[in-house]
C-alpha cells in the first residue's frame, strides 16, 4: 500500500469497511478546514452524495466538528439538525479522527439498518481512526 497517496489510502478503508460489513452501506471520510470551519469529503465508498462540504454545527458531521465526541444515530428521523443524503438511510454514527490531540475530521457511515451501531461499531471506528491518523 505504500505507493497509494493518502487519498487512495482512505479510499481502499472506506471500500473494505463498505464491503466487509453489512450494515456499513456507505463510509466516507470528512476532513476540517479550521479556518473556514467546514468539513470537506475525501474519500468515501457507497453512493456519491452531494454533501461534499458542510458547515462546523450542520447535520450530525458539522455538529461532531464542534463537540469532538463520537455521535451515534439509531434513527435519523428522529434528529433536527441532519443532511439526509439518501432516504435509504436509517442510521449514522460519526466518529472524529484525532491527530496530536486535534480534530481532523472524522469517519462518516451511514446504514440502512435502523439502530444498526453499537458501542463495539464505536470502539472499532475509533480504532479505525487512530491508523488513519499514523498515515496522515
Ligand atoms: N448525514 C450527514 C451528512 C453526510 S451524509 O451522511 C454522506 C449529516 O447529517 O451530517
Amino acid at each position: 500500500m505504500s505507493h497509494l497517496s493518502v487519498n487512495e489510502k482512505l479510499t481502499e478503508v472506506c471500500e473494505w469497511l463498505q464491503s466487509s460489513l453489512p450494515t456499513y452501506n456507505w463510509v466516507g471520510f470528512y476532513f476540517a478546514n479550521h479556518a473556514e470551519r467546514t468539513l470537506h469529503l475525501k474519500a468515501f465508498a457507497g453512493v456519491p452524495t452531494d454533501h461534499t462540504v458542510i458547515p462546523f454545527g450542520k447535520g450530525i458531521c458539522g455538529q461532531v466538528a464542534e463537540s469532538n465526541a463520537n455521535f451515534v444515530v439509531d434513527d435519523v428521523k428522529a434528529q433536527d439538525n441532519y443532511i439526509a443524503c439518501s432516504i435509504y438511510v436509517k442510521a449514522e454514527i460519526v466518529i472524529p479522527l484525532f491527530k496530536n490531540g486535534k480534530n481532523m475530521g472524522q469517519i462518516d457511515i451511514d446504514s440502512h439498518t435502523p439502530n444498526a451501531f453499537t458501542k463495539e461499531d464505536e470502539q472499532f471506528l475509533e480504532w479505525v481512526n487512530s491508523k488513519v491518523a499514523a498515515i496522515l
